[in-house]
């Protein structure tokens, strides 16, 4: 599936069955399933999504081999904002307070003492990814929306911003790679205790996490950098 380039003839419950990683994709996009059989021209026009956005990040997205190529230059900043917030209000709103809750049960269920240690590395973990969105939603994406707003207008005023988007591309390190750890401590370390089924559930929710965070950071490299880098360059034509 993954190697396949989406175009706006398929149909989205096609894409949807065959790769789960559609599920969490769409809602971003404010699509809701009940699909029907509607292609994703379709769809995009009935949601007044801009259908070359789309395809641009829905293969960004599902491909980690595909590149975005010139269609980047028309680009909607607004939208792509819109889709980045999103997906980290799934994170924050649904995947983390679930793996919050599936935790929990580990401990009531686990009586061992290396439970604390787990729970501790947990919070840990949960924090940095806590703090890792709350900059982009707070500092990055203000100045992109700010960025894209003033290069619309003639007099280009950003005067008062000390920012750019270099400083966000070399903080942007990779939250998902300590997940590894997390998952190393259940796979490896933790020992055989009256857990086998919470245990699974857990690393089953924690892989798919992981690989949510993958393609996420994979849409700010490519598509995110990207643009803004070529709106900077732009703005210093002006
Ligand atoms: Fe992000």
């Amino acid at each position: 599936m993954t190697d396949i380039v989406i175009s706006g003839n398929m149909k989205l419950a096609d894409i949807a069955n065959l790769d789960k990683r559609a599920l969490v994709f769409l809602p971003r996009f404010g699509i809701d399933l009940g699909l029907g059989d509607k292609t994703i021209k379709e769809t995009c026009q009935t949601h007044n999504i801009n259908v070359d956005f789309f395809l641009l990040m829905i293969n960004v997205f599902l491909n980690k081999n595909y590149f975005p190529d010139r269609k980047l230059k028309n680009l909607d900043v607004g939208m792509l904002l819109m889709y980045l917030e999103n997906s980290h209000k799934y994170y924050l709103e649904e995947k983390i307070p679930y793996l919050e809750k599936l935790i929990e049960v580990f401990k009531q269920t686990v009586k061992h003492p290396a439970t604390k240690q787990l729970d501790m590395f947990f919070k840990q973990y949960i924090l940095e990814v806590k703090e890792h969105l709350a900059y982009e939603d707070q500092t990055a994406f203000p100045y992109v929306a700010k960025l894209a707003e003033e290069m619309k207008n003639e007099n280009v005023n950003l005067s008062d911003i000390d920012y750019h988007i270099g400083v966000f591309e070399e903080r942007h390190d990779n939250i998902e790679e300590k997940l590894s750890d997390l998952k190393n401590l259940l796979i490896k370390y933790f020992p055989p205790s009256n857990d086998r089924y919470i245990r699974i559930r857990i690393l089953y929710e924690l892989a798919d996490f992981e690989e949510d965070l993958m393609n996420h950071a994979r849409i700010e490299d490519k598509v995110l950098i990207s643009i803004v880098a070529q709106l900077e360059k732009n703005m210093h034509k002006k």
